[in-house]
């Protein structure tokens, strides 16, 4: 039975049209295997059966789907677009750079004046090398940490994309992804000789690295990991991280892709003050945009020339010339100055109105990459449910959003007051809902696994 077959009839009645979504969601899947290009574009990321799945343009904190219905939206591309949708300076800089050509058989001085950009920004950062994603940045990341020691495997924590140096951890075992990715993940298509090569970590465990470390002492080229993801990292936690790649000579690869930007102008290196030998960027680099970056310091990067990596779109001028403009918007507006500052209004705001409905209901980590938590009355444990029906009220709301919101630099005072009016409505569905013992049949669709379940919280 198709995603639109088991709908059938639910969304009847919304106040909401996702007629035209679903149409196309069914077309797509006739073109396109798995529908969407990204698993963090399927229907079920925000209200499965209430919320749109394909969108007709955007702007700022908000979008408008097929359908003509309004969002203020708090995906933002999965966090790419740090400072809003179509951002006024950023479009201004790429539409220039449209005009002067964003290719041609020669190099362009832009590209050293993002490496130089970036240098000037990131701690570990002595030299540069671009790509257009994360996952693929990642690669590259990796590529250099195995060139440069001469050693073959890695040692991870967290998400790192789709490459197959990293789905080749559940060659060795099934379950490797399930706490850093997904469960289930068959490693369809991977080449069975890389079995072997990669090995999960459990985050915050330093002992676990550890015995990994001794255990293929002499083997490892590098550890790569999120550095953090929602929650501040346990206090000396990066730091032992950094003394036991030291000494097993490893090289230290923090995976900024999503933190990037978001906590401090310098990633989760400034905040922290711990700074790994290589760090990767991509998503807010660009602003959506396509752009990605693979920093580090010079000892690892510049053995990376005599490597073959190489590729005719990473000089393309789009992603870098919106990198620059992205990089001087984060820095003239302070913007993890505005996102600490609207994330903390935001959970303030939710927590009192759950609070005087009695909701067992919180926002947890760092304001600016908070997560929402509801707990069951009576034995507090997590409530998948509870919290999909809230995502459900929001989004017949106009509010799109999930366990792990993401607000930009564009969000403000309207969008917060709009946002905890339609949030005061939708927990009190909540609690009537919990009153009348009735939350299963109130949902559209029935409480799925969050798509990434990840151990980096
Ligand atoms: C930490 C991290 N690394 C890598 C990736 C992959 O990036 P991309 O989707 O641009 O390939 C993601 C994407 O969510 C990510 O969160």
């Amino acid at each position: 039975m198709s995603y639109n077959e088991s709908l059938d009839g639910a969304t009847r009645g919304n106040d909401r049209p996702t007629d035209r979504s679903r149409a196309l969601y069914e077309q797509a899947s006739r073109y396109i295997p798995g529908a969407t290009q990204l698993v963090s574009r399927r229907p079920h990321i925000f209200a499965p059966g209430v919320a749109p799945t394909f969108f007709q343009h955007a702007k700022g904190p908000r979008l408008w789907d097929v359908d003509g219905q309004e969002y203020i939206d708090y995906g933002m591309s999965v966090s790419a677009c740090i400072l809003g949708y179509a951002d006024s300076r950023v479009n201004a800089a790429v539409r220039a750079q449209i005009d002067d050509g964003v290719q041609s058989s020669l190099n362009h001085p832009l590209e050293i004046e993002l490496a130089q950009r970036l240098c000037e920004t990131i701690a570990c950062a002595e030299m540069v090398r671009f790509a257009k994603g994360g996952g693929e940045a990642c690669t590259v990341a990796v590529r250099i940490a195995r060139g440069v020691t001469g050693r073959d495997k890695v040692l991870f924590c967290g998400y790192h994309g789709w490459h197959d140096w990293y789905l080749a951890a559940n060659l060795n075992d099934e379950g490797s992804l399930a706490q850093h990715l997904l469960p289930g993940i068959e490693p369809l298509g991977v080449p069975r000789s890389l079995a072997g090569t990669v090995f999960p970590f459990p985050y915050g465990d330093v002992a676990a690295l550890e015995r990994l470390l001794a255990r293929h002492a002499g083997e490892v080229a590098c550890v790569i990991m999120e550095p953090m993801r929602s929650e501040l990292p346990p206090p000396g936690y990066l730091q032992q991280v950094r003394q036991l790649t030291r000494r097993h000579d490893v090289v230290l690869i923090f995976d900024e892709v999503t933190t990037g930007f978001r906590h401090a102008v310098g990633g989760v290196q400034q905040l922290t003050g711990v700074v790994p030998d290589m760090a990767v960027f991509a998503k807010s680099l660009g602003n959506g945009y396509a752009m990605a970056a693979i920093v580090g310091v010079r000892a690892v990067m510049q053995p990376a020339a005599q490597m073959f990596i190489s590729s005719t779109n990473w000089s393309e001028l789009v992603g870098i010339r919106a990198a620059l403009a992205t990089l001087e918007e984060i820095r003239r507006r302070d913007v993890p100055g505005l996102l600490h500052e609207f994330g903390t209004q935001l959970a303030e705001g939710f927590e009192r109105a759950a609070a005087e409905l009695g909701i067992d209901a919180r926002f947890v980590g760092h304001p600016a990459t908070p997560r929402i938590e509801f707990r069951t009355p009576g034995d507090g444990r997590p409530s998948p449910e509870l919290a999909a029906l809230y995502f459900q009220e929001m989004a017949r709301r106009g509010i799109l959003i999930n366990a792990s919101p993401r607000h930009s630099a564009a969000h403000g005072a309207s969008e917060l007051e709009t946002t905890h009016e339609a949030s005061r409505e939708a927990l009190r569905v909540v609690r009537d809902a919990l009153r009348a013992g009735d939350v299963e049949r109130r949902l559209v669709v029935k409480a799925t696994t969050p798509v990434f379940r990840r151990l980096v919280h």
